[in-house]
């Protein structure tokens, strides 16, 4: 079979299964797209804040803005001459927000998540990770020289035995997990997470992507939420969802700051965010402690569609703004899919490999700017 023959058989495979994916080509307008002459609610932006989607914030921020911090570029690695003051800027503010001793940006979750592992987990580390973990930290855990065990989605016990049967045979062992998963919208119980890491003499490493912005009093995340964010080694999160920017962040101690800066492959070997987007993160990230009402806005939407879903008899393990509707067949969850779409919501399908075989489902992304009609019009399609 030659090249080309061969990979346009991997492609029919794909299609065959339901599973072949395409670049969609839609139109913005606020909290609307428009796609093949259909305009439609977005329900598939992770802009959970609905504050990518105003024009307002974005208006004032660049009438504030002083010559230095509107470069486009950062033409450089951090390590080279792309350390702009406003990156150091952003980061004394989230170590203050979340009264840590450091924090370190990076120019996406993906380089985030695809470098603190092999970073900092040698072959004398063992790294215990949630079955459903994103696949950015797969690929981090994959890079790393670590042995690796993926525990039973949110099964507790079955990692306690883990720890209890691993904890004296490797130098260090590294608890992963997301706090709000990507996929399936539940919510780790990070404080029970940090008794085991307490337990065991662990390190704990906690991806709040999907939480920073959105919950917590100040909007934190999960840790603020459960009162726990002194006690994650590796707290990280993403700007590029309910902050509505771009990059990534970790709050941690000054001496794992220093060792990324060292270790990182990811920071080190990238250029850095351009100043204008870093600039446009404090400005978002100044004003997180404000947006109570937005995120409780959220919540009450949330819970609405959650409660519509249980009501019809459908699985619903969410417990955030992330509500999947569980379909199983690829094929299924495509049509389905359309048929939201034809009704003026745009929902799209999620299939493996970002979800297990058998497991297709909608994925229901919200955001606060959803009406309350928008959310009785959807329930009442479902
Ligand atoms: C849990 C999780 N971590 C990390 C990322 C990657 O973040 P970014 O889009 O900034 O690369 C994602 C994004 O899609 C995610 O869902």
């Amino acid at each position: 079979m030659d090249n080309e023959a061969f990979f346009r058989a991997g492609l029919d495979e794909l299609k065959a299964a339901g599973n072949l994916r395409a670049l969609p080509q839609v139109e913005h307008d606020g909290r609307y797209v428009s796609a093949s002459g259909r305009r439609m609610l977005n329900l598939s932006s992770n802009d959970y804040l609905g504050i990518a989607s105003e024009g307002l914030w974005q208006r004032e921020f660049l009438a504030g803005l002083s010559g230095r911090e509107f470069l486009l570029s950062s033409s450089s690695s951090r390590l080279l001459t792309g350390n702009f003051a406003v990156c150091s800027r952003l980061e004394r503010l989230l170590a203050c927000m979340f009264g840590r001793e450091a924090a370190l940006v990076f120019g996406s979750g993906y380089h985030m998540n695809a470098g603190i592992l092999p970073a900092v987990a040698d072959s004398r580390t063992l790294i215990l990770a949630d079955k459903l973990v994103h696949a950015s930290l797969i690929d981090g855990i994959r890079l790393s020289a670590a042995r690796c065990i993926r525990y039973r989605h949110q099964d507790y016990r079955q990692l306690e035995t883990l720890l209890e049967k691993h904890h004296a045979d490797f130098a260090r062992i590294v608890i992963v997990t997301e706090s709000v998963f990507s996929m399936d919208g539940d919510v780790a119980p990070l404080h029970r997470l940090v008794g085991l890491k307490k337990r065991y003499g662990a390190m704990l490493y906690v991806d709040e992507a999907h939480a920073v912005g959105v919950r917590g009093r100040t909007g934190l995340g999960v840790a603020e939420e459960q009162g726990c964010v002194q006690d994650i080694d590796f707290l990280c999160g993403t700007f590029g969802k309910a902050l509505a920017s771009v990059g990534a962040y970790v709050v941690c101690s000054r001496v794992m700051r220093d060792y990324l800066v060292n270790r990182m492959r990811t920071l080190i070997y990238t250029t850095a965010l351009p100043p204008l987007n870093v600039a446009w993160t404090c400005h978002v990230a100044e004003r997180l402690p404000d947006m109570g009402e937005r995120r409780m806005r959220l919540e009450r939407l949330s819970a609405c569609l959650r409660e519509a879903l249980r009501e019809r008899g459908l699985p619903c393990d969410s417990a955030s703004h992330i509500v999947p509707m569980l379909v199983g067949d690829s094929r299924e969850t495509v049509e389905k899919a359309e048929q939201m779409q034809r009704r003026g919501f745009y929902v799209l399908p999620v299939r493996p490999p970002t979800v297990p075989e058998g497991t297709s489902r909608l994925r229901f992304s919200l955001s606060a700017g959803i009406t309350p009609d928008e959310l009785k019009q959807l329930t009442e399609i479902l």
